[in-house]
Order: C-alpha cells, then sequence, then structure tokens
C-alpha cells in the first residue's frame, strides 16, 4: 500500500518515559514562567523600578516605595520574582540590590546590551487573534496595523544599534562613506522606524541631508517628533518601492527590515534606481542561514521564530504574493543574489564581533 504524501509518518512503537515527561513538562512551564516573568520585567522598565535601583543601593520594599512613591506590597511581590528569576540579588537582611550587569542590560538604553525595551507586556489578546487567523489564510498583518506598541518596542530595541554605534562601529567599515556624509551628502533610511539612524546621521553630519521613507503610520508619526527641529532631517511616509528613481543618493540604508518586506527584490531595485553611480547600500539584517542546524548556534533562536510569527512574518505576507522571508530568511545568500538582481555588481558581507545579531552587507552599483 502506498503512503498518501500528505499523511503524517508514525513510528510503530511509542511508549512515553515517565522521566523524560517531567523534563519535558519543566522545558514548557520555563516557557510559561518566561512569560510571566517577562510582564515583571516590562513592569519594571515601565515602572522606572530598574532604574530607580540603579547606582548600588541595597532597597528594602519599603525602601523602594519610598523612593518611587508605588506600593510596598506590591514592590515586595515584584522584587521577590526579580529574585526568584535571579534578576537582582536578595541579601539575608531581606534587601535587594541591582547589579552592575543588570543595570547595563536593564537600564541603560543606549548600549547593545539593553533588552529591557523589547518586554511589551505580551501580545494583547485582539493580536493573538490575528496572528490565529494567519494560520487560516496566509496572510499577515503590516506593520502599520501592528499598531503604536509594536513601533515603540522597535524604537527602544534598536536604539543602541542605531546610535552611536552605527556611526563609530559601523559606518568606517565602508570605504569613503564617513568623508562623503562629513563633506556633505545625500542619505535615505529606508524603512527606518521611528528614524534613530535618520536623527543620528542628521546629527553627525549637518552637512548632509538625511531622507526617512517608512511606510507605518505609527512609526512615522514617532519619526516625525523625533526629527522636529533637525533642519536636515526629513521623513517621507512611503514603501521602499516609491524611492525616487533618479540616482540622487549617497547612501542608502535599510536596517532590520529587508526581512520584513513583502516584496523585497522591488525595493533592491528601487534602491539601485535611487542611488548614485558610486553610491552604496548598507544592510543590516538578521545574521542566519540556510541551515537549520547553523542557526541553532544562535542561543535565543526560538525567540527570533517567534518574533517572526508576531511580527515580521507577518509583515512579509501582509500583501497577496508578499516574499514571507520571516526573521531567518533574508539570508547572505539571498541578500547576494538579491543584490545581483536588482543590478548591484560588488557585494560585501561584514561580521561586526560585538554584534553577534547581524550581518551587515555592503551593495555597489
Ligand atoms: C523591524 S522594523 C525596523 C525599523 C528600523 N529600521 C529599525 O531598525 O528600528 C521594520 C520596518 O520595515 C518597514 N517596512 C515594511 N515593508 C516596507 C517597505 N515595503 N518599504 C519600506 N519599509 C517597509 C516597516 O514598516 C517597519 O517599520
Amino acid at each position: 500500500m502506498h503512503r498518501r504524501l500528505s499523511s503524517p509518518i508514525v513510528s510503530p512503537v511509542r511508549q512515553a518515559d515517565r522521566d523524560r515527561i517531567e523534563e519535558y513538562a519543566l522545558k514548557v512551564w520555563k516557557y510559561k514562567e518566561g512569560e510571566v516573568v517577562s510582564m515583571a520585567i516590562h513592569l519594571g522598565d515601565r515602572l522606572g523600578l530598574y532604574r530607580a535601583m540603579a547606582g548600588g543601593g541595597r532597597f528594602s520594599p519599603a525602601g523602594l516605595a519610598g523612593l518611587t512613591g508605588l506600593n510596598e506590597r506590591w514592590l515586595r511581590e515584584w522584587l521577590l520574582c526579580q529574585a526568584a528569576a535571579g534578576l537582582v540579588t536578595r541579601t539575608a537582611d531581606g534587601t535587594f540590590s541591582l547589579e552592575p550587569e543588570g543595570e547595563q542590560v536593564l537600564v541603560e538604553d543606549h548600549s547593545l546590551d539593553f533588552a529591557a525595551g523589547v518586554f511589551i507586556g505580551g501580545y494583547p489578546p485582539g493580536q493573538m487573534d490575528v496572528i490565529a487567523e494567519s494560520f487560516r489564510t496566509g496572510l499577515g498583518i503590516s506593520y502599520d496595523q501592528m499598531g503604536d506598541r509594536v513601533a515603540r518596542q522597535i524604537d527602544r530595541m534598536h536604539l543602541g544599534w542605531l546610535g552611536g554605534y552605527l556611526v563609530d562601529t559601523v559606518l568606517p567599515c565602508l570605504d569613503g562613506v564617513v568623508e562623503k556624509l562629513e563633506a556633505g551628502a545625500m542619505a535615505a533610511d529606508v524603512g527606518c522606524g521611528g528614524a534613530i539612524s535618520v536623527a543620528t546621521l542628521a546629527e553627525r553630519f549637518p552637512a548632509s541631508t538625511v531622507v526617512g521613507y517608512e511606510p507605518s503610520s505609527p512609526a512615522a508619526a514617532r519619526a516625525r517628533r523625533r526629527l522636529d527641529g533637525l533642519p536636515n532631517a526629513s521623513i517621507i511616509q512611503a514603501v521602499g518601492e516609491d524611492l525616487p528613481a533618479d540616482g540622487r543618493f549617497d547612501l542608502i540604508l535599510t536596517m532590520d527590515c529587508m526581512h520584513d518586506m513583502p516584496f523585497p527584490d522591488r525595493v533592491a531595485a528601487a534602491i539601485r534606481r535611487a542611488l548614485k553611480h558610486d553610491g552604496v547600500w548598507l544592510i543590516k539584517d538578521i545574521r542566519c542561514s540556510e541551515d537549520f542546524e547553523q542557526n541553532r548556534k544562535n542561543p535565543v533562536l526560538a525567540m527570533q521564530y517567534g518574533f517572526s510569527l508576531g511580527s515580521c512574518l507577518s509583515s512579509g505576507t501582509s500583501v497577496e504574493g508578499g516574499a514571507a522571508l520571516g526573521s531567518l530568511g533574508f539570508t547572505p545568500a539571498v541578500a547576494e543574489s538579491m543584490a545581483g538582481e536588482a543590478g548591484f555588481t560588488s557585494f560585501r558581507v561584514f561580521e561586526l564581533e560585538d554584534d553577534p545579531v547581524h550581518f551587515y552587507y555592503e551593495a555597489r552599483p
């Protein structure tokens, strides 16, 4: 008898092992623990508790209540949760402190180590309904439809990468780009979100003009607020496909967004048309490979796939026929072939030691 291709492959003998059930159940419960501790991290960030604990002080719940004006009983529960999670240290006298490493990861929001910004308090039920529906239809939603909550999360998550790190570490890897920006160049950031990098470039290179392109209304609104008062920076609410096709830009950035685009190939072609003949396209995207086993080196791989379900794959399938790359779909091979098809003749991948999360690519016409 022939097995139908779609039928599941069933092993003949299957007996669950009691010890392994317990191990497996613990693994599952640890994810639930992660979810609720995430909520507590969000509260610590939102209520300014980590910031209040910064600087090495030791706090009783009453002491922290005195400093923050918040309720002592609720703070005690939060502090015990943080201590149980290993995020703050509890001393035998019942006081709690935030170690300097905790301060770096949970308070210093301009640092590449900062992580608290990603904890936005879980997915609201409405969004879970949307994600579940995507499994039926194959269609996701755009960042515009995801709303300001997600725009804010991305903004806070990426602050470290798009500020000083971009100008001091990444741009100097590109031959001649810093010199051009210093002399006065035209730059664009496509899919710029809240325009952190637009503001950074405009401030650091006052002789240059920097334009952000961003289709999502909540992100574009954030961008407008951020760029207010910067004479050499502006934001256009548009998709990358709508870049001017007149070769005006010296530098175009796409930061963490090619994998989110429904039609990244069309945007790559538009970028080629918008660049000068000696212009540069700088791409930052998630470090990944076609090989799942290779990707397992990423210590938070499951989280990356989870983000994909929540936003990246959703955005990439928000238009019928979208590329559906997902968080880990813009691999070096995909990037190189897309750049080649768009008319770029020079392509380089570079890895930066202090950024294990991303690959950077430089493409030139
Ligand atoms: C993960 S966010 C990254 C934002 C920003 N570059 C950063 O690094 O914080 C991805 C962005 O790509 C934008 N995007 C999606 N499709 C796009 C398209 N076709 N053209 C331009 N931007 C697009 C989304 O609106 C979203 O703001």
